[in-house]
């Protein structure tokens, strides 16, 4: 592939931004100096920026146990990314596969291959995420049909798809959701007069969080996992 290419994707940089590291001179092929940003690259190159030599790394699929206080994007100025938590080479080509506010915690899948996370956040494949609510005040259990049924959020123009609600305890809840609207459970909470006072994600289609991971702890998923979306 083209040098420029292998930059990018090495390094999780767009194709501008690794022509001009290319022409900036900072990069080298075989120990030279390499300033071509169409050079092709071979298995036995080696490229060299930044003090290492680079890989291309290949598809990768992890689950982190989010914790409170961090954010799903990279471009928050406030708050700390979720990615700082993840010690892996070019953490700019990851992504989350479907985001969880800041207070919210737990089951978070981190991938660099769109296709997969597509599949997982698309309202097509209706999805199911399963998320443990705390709640301000007792839930009532017509609750259950309601959602069943389907609510009215402020906002939408459609009613959210079915959802399965569990009552544990008359404040906190299971509830299974098919789609992924924005604060989709904090809202159907409001929908029915209640509010989310903690919210934490256990369970991702088959895929149940790791309870050996603490807040803050990932895992590569195996070969199965991936497979099971
Ligand atoms: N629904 C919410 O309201 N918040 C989340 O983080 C996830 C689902």
């Amino acid at each position: 592939m083209r040098l420029e290419r292998f930059l990018s994707e090495s390094l999780g940089l767009t194709r501008s931004q690794s022509g001009k590291l290319i022409r900036s001179g900072e990069v080298l092929v075989n120990g030279v100096v390499n300033k071509l940003a169409a050079t092709q690259i071979g298995e036995q190159d080696v490229v060299h920026y930044d003090g290492q030599d680079l890989q291309l790394t290949g598809p990768r699929y992890f689950m982190l146990h989010k914790p409170e206080g961090y954010v799903c994007s990279n471009d928050d100025p406030d708050h700390p990314s979720v990615f700082l938590l993840f010690e892996e080479p070019a953490l700019g080509k990851l992504h989350c596969a479907g985001r969880l506010d800041l207070d919210t915690t737990g089951l978070l899948l981190v991938t660099d291959d769109g296709q997969w996370s597509h599949r997982i956040t698309s309202p097509r494949h209706e999805c199911a995420k399963t998320y443990r609510a705390w709640l301000a005040d007792p839930v009532d259990p017509s609750a259950i049909a309601l959602f069943a049924e389907g609510v009215q959020l402020r906002g939408e123009r459609a009613l959210t798809l079915p959802a399965e609600l569990v009552l544990v305890t008359p404040t906190e809840a299971l509830l299974t959701i098919h789609e992924g609207k924005y604060h989709q459970v904090k809202r159907m909470f409001a929908a029915i007069g209640n509010k989310v006072l903690r919210l934490h994600r256990e369970q991702v289609g088959e895929l149940v969080l790791a309870p050996e991971l603490a807040p803050g702890e990932y895992r590569p998923l195996t070969a199965a996992e991936i497979a099971a979306f």
